[in-house]
């Protein structure tokens, strides 16, 4: 009882006179806190407004309109990493020995396989079992005999173009490197792969380089 009256009496010193219209004591306490009905100050509910207004148009742009989302900007980098990265290779030779020289290539290989999901995919699936185009994986081709075979389908198309043809629309280092990419599939399991198609192919040739290396 005696501690309750002393509280009450702390708190009623501790009112403090009204300095402004807006220093009004509330009507409530709670564990004898008391507040005073203070509005926020006006630059934190302009922020407030600004922010709540700014989400409007983000949201608009970025989720209704076209927008890039941060999937596109990734892609945009790549390919301009990419683009930079086979400025410096230079040419290549669309043969079979640069194709399978490049399969080892881990890194290429990598980029690589960024370009064939967002350029392939639709049609032979992201691991190259097949969609709307073959399975790339099972060794059956119906236009490739030999790595070299792969670069010129992807370059010229096929069936009329439901193969599309890739020439203009991709340098040819690229589309060589592709090619090593496509041709480095072989072998994998893809998760739902069509059946075969075509004949089967002979093994790819063994990367030149290990032959040289070669008489211990
Ligand atoms: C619009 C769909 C589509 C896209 C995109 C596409 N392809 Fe194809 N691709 C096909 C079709 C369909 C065939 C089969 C053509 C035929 O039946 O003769 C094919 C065939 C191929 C073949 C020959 C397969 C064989 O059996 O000889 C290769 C290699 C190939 N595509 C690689 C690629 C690569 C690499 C890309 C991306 C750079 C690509 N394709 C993009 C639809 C597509």
């Amino acid at each position: 009882m005696n501690d309750r009256s002393y509280r009450d009496e702390q708190i009623s010193r501790a009112e403090i006179p009204p300095q402004n219209e807006y220093d009004q004591l509330l009507n409530h306490e709670y564990d004898g806190i008391r507040e005073y009905d203070n509005p926020l100050p006006g630059w934190w509910v302009w922020l407030f407004w600004i922010t709540i207004i700014y989400s409007g148009f983000y949201w608009m742009y970025y989720h209704i309109g076209d927008g890039p989302t941060v999937e596109d900007k990734h892609e945009v980098a790549m390919v301009r990493h990419i683009e930079a990265q086979l400025a410096r290779i230079g040419e290549l030779k669309p043969d079979n020995e640069t194709i399978v020289s490049y399969m080892q290539n881990e890194d290429w290989m990598r980029a690589m396989g960024g370009v064939f999901r967002g350029q392939c995919a639709q049609c032979h699936a992201a691991d190259g079992g097949g969609l709307i185009g073959p399975n790339l994986t099972d060794g059956y081709f119906q236009h490739v005999r030999e790595p070299e075979d792969i670069f010129r389908v992807i370059r010229d198309g096929a069936a009329g173009g439901s193969m599309p043809a890739f020439e203009g629309r991709m340098r040819e280092p690229q589309m060589i490197l592709i090619a090593a990419y496509v041709a480095s599939l072989r072998g994998t399991e893809p998760a739902s792969p069509l059946p075969p198609e075509g004949r089967r192919v002979p093994p790819w040739p063994e990367p030149a380089m290990q032959n040289e290396v070669g008489d211990e």
